[in-house]
């Protein structure tokens, strides 16, 4: 969710053409791995650092402000009585695929579930791209209201909003007929969506403040009908979240009888939230093990950070003959392969086709940033190196 939900853009894209599912890691890692193995080991060391636990850092004061709101008593004017939410944000990333995407209803060939999208560990398990994994595991161990916190992880494009790990926050709430005081299920959902949007707008408040707020219909394979809100904040409109009605076919994977039960769902990217309350305008900073990062920040208090000096950014550009199933994605992961967290943006600022060939040309532009100092061209010259061969070998693309 925080880049724009993938499960409802790339579902629009889900008819590109297929890709060369290169199942390789460029891992330095000698040991056998799983063919069907595509996490780098940068990524797997993340998977360790838990900083959504850190004491201080914004994503915990975040994630503490929301437990609040949840753990109170009455969150929608509805009144529905009900559970206290429960809190889980234990669960490990290394996720079943069957649980993550099959029982969801996310289609066979639904672009999300790519080896160009998704980091997988074996044919049969990934790392969660979604915390929405959790939801029918969940309800079936008899939970009817809870908040679920973790990392989630996916391959994206490079830039000061996307990173390759983030966090989720998914929440669910299931109710009987009886407890809604309707006699059947079409008017339990309607009662389902107005409790669900009230919560939601009650949290938003809560955390943003008297923001204007609008809902956008919006698509997810496990709710119907499916919703995204959007709040004005800061002078133009935020995505801040998806939710739904959750879908009948999940409610009954879930044990629930949906001739007498209905529920919702949401689930809300945390550092998109977070940038905007702490001014955190790169994402790679909630990483930050310098100290003048998380020294800024005192658990439970919102506050603005300041930027320690920024040093120059340092850029260099790499055009080269696409192949016919190029994906962008893949170069990415090269990118960051080579360069660690150093890449800040790659931005294709050319694309051109020759007249007589028809082949196509694109070229990509590296902006290179040390959070922490300058940078010299030797080591940015190395990259580029490095980078150039890896895209000959690993894309077959043809430089130029
Ligand atoms: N899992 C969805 C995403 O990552 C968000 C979502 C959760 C939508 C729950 C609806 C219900 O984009």
């Amino acid at each position: 969710m925080l880049s724009k939900s993938i499960f409802a853009t790339q579902f629009l894209k889900a008819n590109r053409s297929s890709v060369v599912l290169s199942l390789r890691t460029f891992s330095t890692d000698q040991k056998a791995k799983d063919p069907y193995d595509n996490i780098p080991d940068s990524i797997l060391s993340i998977t360790q650092r838990k900083i959504y636990k850190q004491d201080g850092h914004p994503l915990s004061t975040l994630i503490e402000k929301i437990e609040g709101f949840f753990g109170q008593g009455q969150i929608s004017d509805l009144h529905i009585p009900g559970e206290k939410f429960k809190v889980f944000s234990d669960f490990p990333p290394l996720v079943k695929v069957k649980e993550c995407f099959d029982d969801l209803g996310i289609p066979e060939d639904h672009v999300s579930r790519r080896i160009t999208d998704t980091y997988y560990k074996s044919r049969d398990t990934c790392l969660r791209p979604h915390t929405s994994v959790h939801q029918i595991p969940l309800m079936r161990a008899g939970n009817n209201a809870f908040i679920c916190v973790g990392d989630v992880y996916r391959k994206d494009t490079v830039d000061k909003t996307h990173y390759p790990a983030f966090h989720q926050m998914e929440g669910v709430r299931t109710y009987d007929l009886k407890t809604l005081g309707v006699g059947n299920v079409a008017e339990a959902k309607l009662i389902a969506e107005r409790d669900l949007k009230q919560v939601l707008e009650n949290l938003a408040r809560l955390v943003f403040g008297d923001v204007e707020m609008r809902w956008i219909d919006a698509y997810f394979p496990f709710t119907e009908p499916s919703i995204e809100l959007e709040i004005f904040y800061n002078n133009e409109w935020l995505e801040v979240l998806g939710c739904g009605v959750i879908h009948d076919k999940v409610m009954t994977r879930a044990g629930k009888d949906i001739t007498n039960e209905v529920g919702w769902a949401f689930g809300l990217g945390l550092e998109r939230w977070a940038m905007k309350l702490f001014d955190i305008s790169d994402i790679r900073l909630f990483w930050s093990q310098d100290p003048r990062f998380i020294t800024q920040f005192k658990q439970g208090h919102i506050t603005k950070f300041k930027p320690y000096s920024r040093f120059p950014t340092c850029y260099k550009d790499l055009a080269f003959w696409v192949p016919p199933h190029f994906n962008e994605n893949e170069f990415f992961q090269i990118v960051r392969h080579v360069s660690g967290d150093l890449a800040e943006t790659v931005e294709c600022i050319d694309k051109f086709t020759h007249p007589k060939t028809g082949r196509e040309s694109q070229c990509f532009r590296i902006n290179y940033r040390h959070m922490d100092r300058s940078l010299t061209n030797e080591e940015v010259d190395q990259f580029q190196v490095k980078l150039r061969q890896l895209v000959a070998s690993e894309l077959q693309c043809e430089l130029r």
